[in-house]
């Protein structure tokens, strides 16, 4: 097992009926910016509850934060908090709105020019303001980690800083019912490649990361067609926000290789065609296992037979059908795993090659073997 440090300071409030208790997580004197998205929380009653639970304190808001938030819109949050002298920040909605939080967190106290150069030069936060979540959505981990992704014009990119773990995040499964089922699904998809990406690498002498890995990823397959199957069903839509929450809050990465490319291809995909971050990643990633199926040829078998229950065949036919039960479950779930399925076309492999090696993103992968060439392969073998 390799070294680590871990620490995960976001107090999780859990289950039914516990906005009604955010005024216990905030100051009695805190001055809030209430950030929110494009009006899910008012069309499911989450809005009104998180206000009466404010009781009498001084409360801004910005709302309209995008998925994929964008600088421009979390700039105006910046703006409101400095004219109105705001201390801390409330986020109600899924992990954009979460997310884009964050920035303004670390964008209010930052002196050294354009908060942009957190994310686009890496330039370093030295202090944020706190934050509190009301999370509606299970799928990003935003509600108990501290990374963020940020678009700006064609960019989209990630910081990730410890002052930015929200300080409490409210977690009511009842707030996820309204989820359309494409949300639902792109929440399975992104929990299930965010284990992959911390379990997917070479064995590490990590047997406790491994199970913990195998049995979210199992509860994310046993569960993601349930969902669909019975929306509204509370035991349910509890296991999926707290498996979601667990895939990403720093556990099971601990002491343990990562592959992150599935991600840093994804937010390519999405910054130049605007595809849900989850459908990108169900499109990366089973071509991502295929092209790498060498290195990462131990795990792969082991995923197979722990996780797909695949015992027969030479190994090369046990990974090849491991993977086919992947993309035939991200395709149960109503999720094409090819770019033609969301009208990607294939020059955009020769297209985020260029970009990578751009930006000197040369390599990525636990090995870092995963070069801006073997990324086109990677995405031509998924058109
Ligand atoms: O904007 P509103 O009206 O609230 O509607 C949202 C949005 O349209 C809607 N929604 C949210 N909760 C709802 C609801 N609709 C009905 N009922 C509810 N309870 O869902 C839509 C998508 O919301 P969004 O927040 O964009 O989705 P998600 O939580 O999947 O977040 C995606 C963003 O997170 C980033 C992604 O790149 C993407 O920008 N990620 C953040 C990570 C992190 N911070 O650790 C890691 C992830 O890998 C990911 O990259
Ligand atoms: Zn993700």
């Amino acid at each position: 097992m390799e070294n680590f440090v871990f620490r995960n300071p976001t107090k999780i409030v859990f289950g039914k009926g516990q906005i009604a208790h955010l005024a216990r997580e905030l100051p009695a004197d805190a001055r809030i910016l209430l950030t929110y998205g494009g009006g899910s929380i008012m069309a499911n009653g989450v809005y009104a509850q998180t206000k009466a639970a404010l009781g009498d304190r001084t409360v801004f808001e910005l709302s309209g934060i995008e998925p994929n938030p964008r600088y421009e819109t979390l700039m105006r949050g910046v703006a409101l908090v400095k004219e109105h002298k705001l201390d801390y920040l409330l986020s109600v909605g899924g992990g954009s709105v979460l997310d884009g939080t964050k920035f303004i967190a670390a964008a209010v106290p930052f002196t050294e020019g354009d908060p942009w150069r957190i994310l686009s030069e890496n330039a370093e936060v030295k202090s944020a303001l706190p934050i509190g979540a009301v999370l509606t959505l299970p799928a990003t981990g935003s509600e108990s980690n501290g990374a963020a992704v940020i678009s700006r014009d064609d960019q989209k990119l990630a910081f990730i800083n410890p002052l930015v773990y929200p300080v409490f995040s409210i977690l009511d499964p009842e707030t996820t019912f309204t989820l359309p089922p494409r949300q639902i699904a792109n929440g399975v998809i992104d929990s299930f490649v965010h284990v992959m990406e911390q379990y997917m690498t070479y064995p590490a002498a990590a047997p406790l990361q491994d199970r913990f890995a195998e049995s979210l990823l199992q509860t994310l397959i046993e569960i993601g067609p349930q969902l669909m199957a019975k929306p509204g069903d509370y035991d349910l839509h509890a296991t999926f926000m707290w498996t979601a929450t667990l895939a990403l809050n720093g556990l099971i990465g601990a002491g343990v290789p990562q592959d992150w490319a599935t991600h840093i291809i994804g937010h390519e995909l999405t910054a130049l065609h605007g595809t849900d971050h989850a459908r990108t990643l169900a499109v990366v990633l089973p071509s991502l296992l295929d092209v790498q199926r060498v290195g990462k040829r131990e795990k792969l078998l082991q995923w197979a037979e722990r996780v797909w229950g695949v015992r027969e065949g030479t190994p090369e036919e046990r990974i090849d059908a491991a993977i086919a039960r992947m993309r035939a479950f991200f395709e149960s779930l109503g999720v094409p795993t090819r770019l033609s399925g969301h009208g990607i076309p294939d020059t955009v492999a020769a297209v985020v090659e260029q970009r990578l090696a751009a930006r000197k993103v040369d390599a990525i992968g636990e090995r870092g073997d995963i070069t801006p060439a073997v990324v086109r392969r990677i995405l031509a073998a998924a058109a």
